[in-house]
């Protein structure tokens, strides 16, 4: 039963992965629905397992009838006696299947049960059977139980012919084996996520797809690449160069496409990153950032480029020498570009403070070859000299007079993070000084309503904390 409930546990959660990719597919639409309405019911009936009665031990007066104990436990935890057509005696602690028939054994004063006459079709002899879920009867009372030792008492217990049962039980339900395989061939129908992203694959090389079609295939191979083992396969497959050569297509949808893909492909997967870094993925998406493109376009590059540079290192010093900062500068500074300002931010402000981190890690733990070859290429990466030559020293301070507490956030610790190379500019900002001192203000009376709300470490209180730091600091 344990194995069944894995079983279907395993089948729903494929049926979860793989319905968003097949909504489309008419074709498979009638046996995936057959397969669905199969699996749910099989799934229904096994969470449905009978309430169990267990018959407690040690009352030794039997004509006062059965002191019963009525547990609605899970029957996994119940050792469950199974019953035949013929009386078998029932030892302590065992539990019985509803609809069984019991009775005492005057002379040896133990109960025998046997199958109940109509439950017993439903009872295969090996107990292998799906037959051995009782639907009808899920639990029986004591009282119940008292009527059924009344009619025995009063010889109701008609012999069954028992090889005539069996086959009945045969007819009703198959065999949990010849189930598993028939599932099994309905699961051959469904297609593995590797078939899936080949058929994607397919029909985005291919030639006579239109540009509709393409897109399609590019936004469900996005959906599958999330996964790991997706994203290495999405590589292995020849998929990747695929996506990355659709960067400079001519049309924008596809390069807006191919960038998500990238992006998703890219994030927390170590070895595709750097497929993607040798595929010459970051000079292209450089390329879409320097040139004129919609604002979407770019939201999906930066994405890209972001996941790209996260926690590589390598990625991070070809940035700088493929010209990437001097790039998100003019971008930072295009008229319409700022809605994209705080992303620019963050993607800088990340590559500062991982490497940051990654030095301080270095002081408290004893380091290993592999920290030392981390912190080895984070030497390389050379960014704060950079942002202060590309004027990065008075550009972030132009995001505080944004309306948005998280733009102001992100703002504040990135200056807070270039404060060692940018005091001496910083100083000589008089802009800066005054909005730190409007900011100043501002959330100090935040901060009094939040702590009237009860709230002493509130998101405002952190944000003046930043602003009192970097006053100090000045
Ligand atoms: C494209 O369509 C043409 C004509 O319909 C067909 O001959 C050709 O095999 C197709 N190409 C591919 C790659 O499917
Ligand atoms: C894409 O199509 C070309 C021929 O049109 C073929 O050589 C190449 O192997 C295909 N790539 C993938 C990844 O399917
Ligand atoms: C994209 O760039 C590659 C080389 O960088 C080039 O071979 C290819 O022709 C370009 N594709 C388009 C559609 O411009």
């Amino acid at each position: 039963m344990i194995y069944l409930r894995a079983y279907c546990d395993f089948l729903l959660y494929k049926i979860m992965m793989t319905r968003r990719i097949m909504q489309k597919k008419w074709r498979l639409g009638l046996s995936i629905a057959l397969w669905l309405v199969s699996v749910h019911l099989i799934c229904a009936h096994n969470e449905k397992s009978p309430t169990a009665l267990s018959i407690k031990e040690g009352s030794d007066d039997h004509s006062k009838g059965e002191e019963t104990l009525l547990e609605d436990e899970d029957s996994e935890d119940l050792e469950v006696f199974r019953p035949t057509d013929k009386w078998q005696t029932l030892k302590p602690g065992q539990a019985v299947p509803a609809g069984s028939h019991v009775r005492l054994n005057l002379q040896t004063g133990q109960r025998e049960v046997k199958m109940g006459e109509e439950e017993g079709l439903k009872y295969g002899r090996d107990g292998n059977r799906l037959g051995m879920l009782n639907l009808h009867s899920p639990s029986f009372t004591a009282e119940e139980l008292k009527e059924s030792l009344k009619k025995l008492k009063e010889g109701m217990d008609d012999p069954v012919d028992s090889k005539q049962d069996e086959n009945a039980v045969r007819a009703q339900f198959r065999p949990i084996e010849e189930l598993k395989k028939d599932m099994e061939a309905l699961d051959m129908l469904v297609e593995t996520d590797v078939q899936v992203m080949r058929r994607l694959l397919n029909q985005f090389n291919n030639t006579n797809s239109t540009t509709e079609e393409k897109i399609t295939a590019l936004l469900d191979l996005e959906y599958l690449v999330h996964q790991v083992d997706n994203a290495q396969n999405l590589v292995s497959m020849g998929g990747m160069q695929l996506v990355i050569n659709v960067l400079n297509s001519t049309d924008i949808r596809l390069q807006e496409s191919a960038a998500f893909v990238l992006g998703s492909a890219v994030s927390s997967n170590p070895s595709v990153q750097v497929e993607a870094i040798e595929g010459g993925a970051l000079q292209k998406l450089l390329t879409l950032l320097a040139t004129q493109r919609p604002i979407t376009v770019k939201k999906k590059v930066l994405f890209a480029v972001a996941s790209l540079l996260r926690h590589f290192p390598f990625a991070q010093s070809h940035f700088l020498k493929l010209g990437g900062v001097q790039v998100l500068s003019e971008l930072f500074q295009t008229p319409g570009t700022e809605p994209l300002r705080v992303r620019i931010i963050t993607v800088l402000y990340d590559m500062i403070i991982e490497k940051e981190l990654i030095s301080q890690v270095g002081m408290d733990l004893i380091p290993d070859s592999s920290h030392q070859e981390r912190l080895r290429q984070y030497a390389e990466v050379s960014l704060l000299p950079v942002l202060v030559e590309q004027g990065w020293c008075s550009l972030v301070p132009e995001l505080l007079a944004s309306p948005e507490h998280d733009c102001r956030e992100k703002a504040l610790r990135t200056l807070l993070a270039m404060m060692a190379q940018c005091q001496t500019q910083y100083k000589q900002n008089p802009a800066l000084t005054a909005s730190l001192s409007e900011l100043q203000k501002q959330y100090q009376e935040l901060v009094l309503t939040e702590q009237e709300v009860g709230e002493q470490d509130g998101y405002f209180a952190e944000i003046l904390a930043l602003v009192d730091s970097m006053v100090v600091k000045m």
